[in-house]
């Protein structure tokens, strides 16, 4: 046989009735298996003559607001209060506080969010001059800190009178003493409202480890510390107002009417941006409301949900959703699917909608069923703009609860809002976890969620930039410079799919080792 001229071989390729692989359409409408998730897909590799570093994530939250990444965490009790919601905003992303609380638990997170200042501690630990040396020396122990400000309320915003550290308790006998008698009263502060690079110029001056920051009647404010400033990270993506330059903040709120007024202190508190918590989206409560909304507050970002097909997303695009929420049935706590017979594989899901949504401009949110940095580039690829995550989160420091040990793993809860255990935290608020199921007048709640448990993993401040590199090598094998461009080749056809069989999902994986250690970042 004779052979063809090699140096022809990219040329000849036009001459191929079709190219290789799938278009994402084409994908969607083979119906192999009914619909897909992101596993039963992958993308075929492009063309690589850019470094990855150039791949930019810029990506639509809603209409009016864009971010460095996609990366957007859950409004889940055991995922996001206002620490995640703080390092989410500073990494490039945003956090939506959830609403199993009362409004103004919630409005005080938004207000915390809104109010941080990267390098200062807002919140710290304050105690009153009647604590004893003793009790001090305890609380040091348990937290892995020595200095503690003293205030006459013992709590910030009393007047400041002075600070005690490991150096006036390490080695003091009287362990009943009063901390007054010890604690240091000479004072070096600062006042509020000068910026990290002063404060930090007048702490390396005053060669002492904390800086008290406090206002014009020398009421304690916040507090400048020089351990945290050598550690101090900077944060070159992060998700700032325009005019304000406070970090961004999203919150969640149910459609009951009771949720007008939590939605008052939150808008009050500062929010850019709310979530309908809803696990149907298509529902007259939804569209009250988001009309309510768009007429009360026209300045706020609406994100509407969850939809999972076309005509669940026309009725809120048309009632002015800035932007959607997609999934039902994919989250990894989720039982939805299995109990209420409703919902659709995440990856058709995805695909539909935003191949709808992205017509009238309304960017889309896929939520749930994020497992690995993978799943994050199909979503985009598919359509969507971001991507909202629960489980992937969890375990993180910055989420709510403590760490406990089982089986000699360090582990922290993770649970669906429609568990049994979320719905029943009725002691502060009987209607937001079990109004997101539209379950709050049932005698006998309907699980739609689990309760468990995950691994620890680290900060946030580590694990984001894991997802943000992974994501830009991601990009860069597929041949596609940016999230946008992602999208648009797809939608040109130029992106190619191949659907997977289950053994090729067997041969995509590990395989046939005797053990393994799976560390995904340093
Ligand atoms: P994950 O990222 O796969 O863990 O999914 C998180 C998503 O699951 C959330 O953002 C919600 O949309 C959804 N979700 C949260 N709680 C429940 C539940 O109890 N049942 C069903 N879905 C839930």
């Amino acid at each position: 046989m004779a052979f063809l001229d090699c140096s022809k071989a990219v040329s000849y390729l036009s001459e191929y009735p079709a190219k290789d692989g799938l278009s994402a359409k084409e994908l969607m409408d083979s119906k192999v298996n009914g619909g897909l998730t992101y596993n039963d897909f992958l993308i075929l590799p492009g063309k690589i003559d850019f470094p990855s570093h150039d791949v930019s994530l810029d990506s639509k939250l809603t209409k009016k607001i864009s971010l460095k990444t996609p990366f957007v965490s859950s409004p889940m009790d055991t995922v996001t209060e206002e620490e995640m919601a703080i390092k989410m905003a500073l990494s490039g992303g945003i956090g939506f506080i959830h609403h199993n609380c009362t409004p103004d638990e919630q409005a005080e997170m938004v207000r915390k969010v809104k109010k941080y200042e990267n390098g200062f501690i807002n919140d710290p630990i304050v105690i009153s001059k009647d604590h004893t040396v003793g009790e001090i020396k305890d609380l040091g122990e348990k937290l892995g800190f020595t200095s503690f400000p003293v205030t006459e309320t013992g709590k910030v915003g009393g007047k400041l009178i002075g600070i005690v550290t490991s150096r006036d308790t390490q080695f003091h006998e009287g362990d009943q003493d009063p901390i007054a008698d010890i604690m240091t009263t000479e004072l070096i502060t600062a006042k509020s409202g000068i910026s990290l690079e002063e404060g930090n110029r007048i702490l390396q001056k005053s060669k002492k480890g904390k800086l008290p920051i406090v206002d014009g009647e020398g009421n304690f404010v916040s507090m400048l510390s020089l351990t945290d400033l050598q550690k101090n990270q900077d944060f070159p993506y992060a998700s700032k107002s325009p005019h304000s330059k406070q970090l961004l903040c999203g919150a969640a709120i149910g459609t009951l009417k009771s949720d007008r007024v939590r939605l008052a202190k939150l808008v009050e508190a500062g929010l850019d941006v709310v979530v309908m918590d809803s696990s149907q989206g298509n529902s007259i409560f939804q569209l009250e409301m988001l009309k309510f909304i768009k007429e009360t507050y026209p300045e706020l970002q609406v994100v509407a949900g969850n939809v999972v097909c076309r005509e669940q997303a026309a009725e809120l695009i048309a009632a002015g959703a800035d932007g959607l929420r997609i999934g039902m049935g994919s989250g990894s706590i989720c039982i939805t699917q299995e109990v209420m017979a409703c919902g659709r594989p995440q990856g058709t899901a995805v695909y539909n909608v935003c191949e709808f949504a992205n017509k009238f401009g309304v960017p889309c949110m896929a939520d749930g069923g994020i497992q690995n940095i993978g799943h994050i580039t199909k979503a985009i690829a598919l359509g969507s703009s971001c991507v909202m995550m629960g489980g992937l989160l969890a375990g993180t420091t910055e989420t709510p609860g403590n760490y406990f040990y089982r089986d000699g793993k360090r582990l922290k809860v993770y649970r669906g809002m429609g568990s049994i255990d979320a719905m029943q935290k009725t002691d502060t608020n009987a209607n937001a976890s079990t109004s997101r199921y539209f379950s709050q007048d049932d005698k006998v709640l309907v699980a739609q969620g689990v309760s468990g448990s995950v691994e620890d993993k680290g900060s946030i401040v580590k694990f984001i930039p894991y997802l943000f590199n992974g994501m830009q090598h991601s990009c860069q094998d597929i041949g596609v410079k940016s999230l946008n461009s992602l999208k648009e080749e797809t939608e040109k056809g130029n992106i190619r799919f191949e659907l997977r069989t289950p053994s090729a999902q067997y041969e995509g994986g590990v395989h046939n080792l005797y053990s393994y250690e799976k560390r995904l970042h340093n």
